[in-house]
């Protein structure tokens, strides 16, 4: 399902009014609503409107945060996708710090950090597969998601949950979610900004999927709901 608005902040709004259904519902029926939160840009907006317009409609108290991909590097550090989300929402909601859990990046090696990340996971969600009640996910221009780039090896991943990237972008070294591990989602939310995203999203959309080629379109759940949420901007190759 594809959702077309006139710019970042319609797209942000709609996007946030709708999380905010699926948190109320995870929470009515389970108790508790997981996320995995998207580093970059393209998400501060709706994070920002999820600490202050949104803020007394999520259900903070029983959310449990997640991060589908990041950057190796110390969680202060500005390129941190962690960093990105304590700055323009999670230090400014009343979440539980034991329901924030980051991808340990202070570990010795990218290896270790997913290796210890995927115990987490699964110490969490359990076997087979994680189900993430919403996983944000962004596009880059050519194509990735997550930190799964075109051509990485990470795209022929099928048993591991999450794995060490390097990656052709700054920094080089990842650790990201795999394919399977995203598509056992009960939603994902692409949110997509920009006419230098159009070529990738018609690559994601319409072209034959080519996960080698593009990332984004193996994005393909297995048993969930995949809402793309776009400006006009990003759309202008779709027609
Ligand atoms: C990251 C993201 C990455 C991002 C895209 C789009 O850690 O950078 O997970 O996949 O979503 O690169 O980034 P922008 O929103 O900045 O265009």
């Amino acid at each position: 399902m594809l959702h077309v608005f006139p710019d970042l902040a319609s797209l942000s709004r709609a996007a946030a009014e709708a999380l905010v259904n699926i948190a109320a519902r995870a929470v009515a029926e389970r108790g508790r609503f997981t996320i995995a939160l998207s580093g970059g840009e393209t998400p501060r907006t709706l994070y920002r409107l999820l600490a202050t317009d949104c803020r007394e409609q999520v259900p903070w108290p029983h959310v449990h945060v997640f991060w589908g991909d990041e950057r190796f590097v110390a969680p202060d550090d500005p390129r941190s996708d962690y960093r990105t989300a304590r700055d323009t929402l999670l230090d400014h909601v009343p979440i539980p710090s034991e329901s924030v859990h980051p991808i340990p990046t202070l570990m010795p090696s990218p290896e270790a950090a997913a290796d210890a990340y995927e115990e987490t996971l699964v110490a969490y969600f359990g076997s087979p597969w994680p189900r993430f009640d919403l996983m944000l996910l962004g596009l880059g221009a050519e194509g990735h998601t997550a930190s799964l780039f075109p051509h990485s090896p990470a795209l022929d991943e099928e048993a591991r949950w999450v794995v060490a990237a390097t990656v052709p972008a700054d920094p080089p070294q990842r650790i990201t979610l795999t394919l399977p591990a995203v598509n056992h989602a009960a939603h994902v939310y692409f949110l997509v900004s920009g006419a230098e995203k159009a070529a990738a999203l018609r690559a994601a959309l319409t072209d034959p999927p080519d996960v080698h080629a593009c990332p984004a379109s193996g994005v393909k759940l297995v048993n969930g709901e995949l809402v793309w949420w776009a400006d006009q901007p990003a759309t202008g190759r779709l027609i």
